[in-house]
């Protein structure tokens, strides 16, 4: 049976600053997507990551479904309600749009979204990131997807031997979606030269060219396109099908050993590494470091096992340690350099106004 997997994801508020949502905001979102998934879901999860929550959903209706997408929308307005009351900061803060329109594209909320025909197993992997932008998945995927070095399947497996289509997508086109599609292994220089750029190049999906199957979903949002200004960032969900025609799971997770230099932390607005941490949790050091969660699955006719914590082994502590002290190397420079993003992101903060009064301040020496 065709399935879809769908996960929308807002940062509808949280506790002391950009943290984590509290426990009375999950139960209200949680109570909705409960009260609200007879006849449209097959099975849900909830969790966050930092100050996102993310809403996991298995049904039959396909990508971009109206009532799905509406579902997601409304529990996150009756959650904005109890941000509220509850005096979170940030209430409502990724709900761009005052009245729903169709589906949540462009309206805030991240979404990514998976449809196929199931396999007698299912196994699958969900990542959600906090305090950072879908660039930050470019190289874990292009690593996983394209690079023997990372992935040895490539060379092993014949399933993943006639090499995958990846879709980018040029994020700063506003008109409409503006995408590209490569083929590694021969495109591999051109699909590089794109991804190195992870503000502008992001990868949305990637599909296995030997079955014609999709691998990988990812949300593509960028809300100061939506807002006009900073609005937070742009914190990314993405969904990836593992084992037998794709990547297995340790292929797929290598790549967060690395705890690369992405986009994000504090105001959306420095480079600071990736931290690979254990589901529903918070963040903290200079509002980061930026992390990721990923939950492991099985399903069976669209019915959810329980999660696994990928990233609580015991192995990823020694990541952890690592990805701290570059988080600290970074800080040490502050605002100089390469510590922070270039102008072309910076444009949607308030330093536009300052930049202005010092302009007036300016004089051409004769
Ligand atoms: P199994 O033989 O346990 O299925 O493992 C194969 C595999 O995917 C290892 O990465
Ligand atoms: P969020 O997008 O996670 O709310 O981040 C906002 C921010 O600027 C943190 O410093
Ligand atoms: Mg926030
Ligand atoms: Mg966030
Ligand atoms: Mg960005
Ligand atoms: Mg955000």
């Amino acid at each position: 049976m065709k399935l879809t997997l769908s996960v929308i994801k807002a940062d509808i508020g949280s506790i002391g600053g950009h943290i984590c949502p509290s426990e009375r905001l999950m139960d209200s979102v949680h109570n909705h997507v409960n009260d609200q998934s007879e006849g449209l879901l097959l099975d849900y999860y909830l969790s966050y990551t930092g100050d996102d929550i993310a809403i996991l959903m298995t049904h039959e209706r396909g990508p971009g479904d109206e009532k799905i997408h509406k579902l997601a929308w409304d529990a996150f307005l009756a959650g904005t309600e109890a941000a509220k009351a509850e005096g979170l900061y940030g209430a409502g803060q990724d709900l761009l749009k005052e009245a729903f329109s169709g589906n949540v594209r462009g309206m805030g909320p991240a979404v990514a979204e998976l449809e196929f025909d199931e396999r007698p197993n299912e196994p699958f992997l969900f990542f959600a990131a906090d305090k950072t932008d879908p660039g930050a998945y470019n190289l874990p995927l292009y690593l996983a997807f394209a690079d023997p070095m990372n992935t040895p399947g490539l060379m092993l497996s014949p399933g993943l031997a006639a090499g995958f289509r990846f879709v980018i997508m040029d994020v700063n086109y506003t008109e409409a979606d503006r995408v590209i599609e490569l083929n590694a292994p021969e495109d591999l220089y051109d699909i590089a030269t794109l991804l190195r750029d992870t503000e502008r190049y992001v990868v949305e999906s990637v599909w296995s060219r030997g079955s014609g199957e999709q691998a990988a979903a990812v949300s593509t949002s960028r809300l100061h396109n939506i807002a006009g200004k900073y609005t937070g960032k742009d914190d990314p969900v993405m969904l990836v099908r593992v084992q037998k025609d794709f990547p297995a799971t340790g292929e797929i997770l290598e790549p967060y050993a690395i705890g690369p230099y992405v986009a994000g932390c504090m105001r959306g607005s420095h480079q600071m590494p990736l931290m690979p941490v254990q589901l529903n949790s918070g963040i903290s050091y200079f509002d980061g470091p930026p992390v990721v969660s990923c939950a492991a699955f099985a399903m069976h006719d669209g019915k959810l096992t329980e999660p696994v914590d990928v990233f609580s082994n015991p192995f990823w502590n020694t990541v952890r340690g690592h990805v701290a002290d570059k988080a600290i190397d970074m800080r040490r420079q502050g605002f100089f350099g390469a510590a922070m993003l270039p102008m072309s992101e910076l444009e949607y903060t308030g330093i536009m106004k300052k930049l202005e009064t010092l302009d007036d301040r300016f004089r051409v020496r004769d």
